[in-house]
């Protein structure tokens, strides 16, 4: 996967990147990091990427010139740009699967009050929001993005297990895990988890991931209520022959 990201400011992109999981991808080769300064690509002679808006109102807007040129000097045809907006979609696990079946992608990262209209309509194919909250520019949604992504690729978790299992990958939240020491505060490891018994472990902890879903995830909990009664019509259990 080639991860291409337009941005003012470079240094966080790759600071944070190159840290823990996604460093070690990176390292390994199973991931690319393509950081591009907007501000390199400005035929403005001072530097210049912003400029007030038409019509007035408060803030600067990223120009379409320095935009754009930065974008065009990506090389390939058709990768799919995400432009991150508290006006886009908002970003899920499903949407992050899709996404890494991609070969290469493009965030563009905007700052002050925007980027102008007309470059976003020549460029962008996809607008994402990672929450109703609005944040200075697009950074820090665009590395909640790749590193949602990243641990979907092969390779870049240590255990491939363990991108299936967790919370959201089956519609609900992850059971409760523990460690050593069996004992801690008085507290006691669940003794089903010591038993050895694999197909008890496995339904204690659906079972618990329900529990938990219902109590903190109602929302979720109801849409997977509805996923299994859905399953269930549609594969009703076999009758038995006399
Ligand atoms: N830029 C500013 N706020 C944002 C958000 N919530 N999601 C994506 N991009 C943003």
């Amino acid at each position: 996967m080639v991860f291409h990201v337009l941005t003012l400011f470079p240094e966080m992109i790759e600071g944070c990147m190159q840290t823990s999981i996604t460093g070690r991808a990176i390292e390994k080769g199973l991931l690319t990091l393509d950081v591009r300064n907007i501000r390199d690509y400005t035929l403005d002679k001072h530097g210049k990427v912003d400029d007030y808006t038409y019509g007035g109102g408060a803030g600067m807007l990223m120009q379409a010139q320095p935009v754009y040129d930065a974008w065009n000097s990506i090389p390939g045809k058709g990768i799919r740009t995400i432009y991150l907006t508290p006006q886009g979609r908002t970003f899920d696990q499903k949407m992050a699967a899709d996404f890494a079946s991609e070969e290469e992608l493009i965030f563009l990262c905007g700052h002050y009050e925007g980027i102008d209209e007309r470059v976003l309509e020549e460029t962008v194919t996809d607008y994402v929001s990672i929450g109703d909250y609005v944040l200075t520019g697009g950074e820090l949604p665009a590395m909640v993005m790749m590193d949602t992504i990243s641990r979907l690729l092969p390779g870049v978790l240590h255990n491939d297990d363990s991108a299936d299992t967790e919370s959201f990958q089956n519609g609900l939240l992850e059971y409760p895990q523990y460690s050593r020491p069996e004992e801690w505060h008085g507290k006691k490891v669940p003794a089903i988890l010591l038993s050895g018994d694999h197909k008890k472990v496995d339904e204690w902890r659906l079972e618990q991931s329900e529990k938990r879903t219902q109590e903190r995830r109602p929302d979720l909990y109801e849409a997977y209520m509805e996923q299994k009664r859905l399953y269930e019509e549609q594969h009703p259990p076999k009758r038995r022959k006399k």
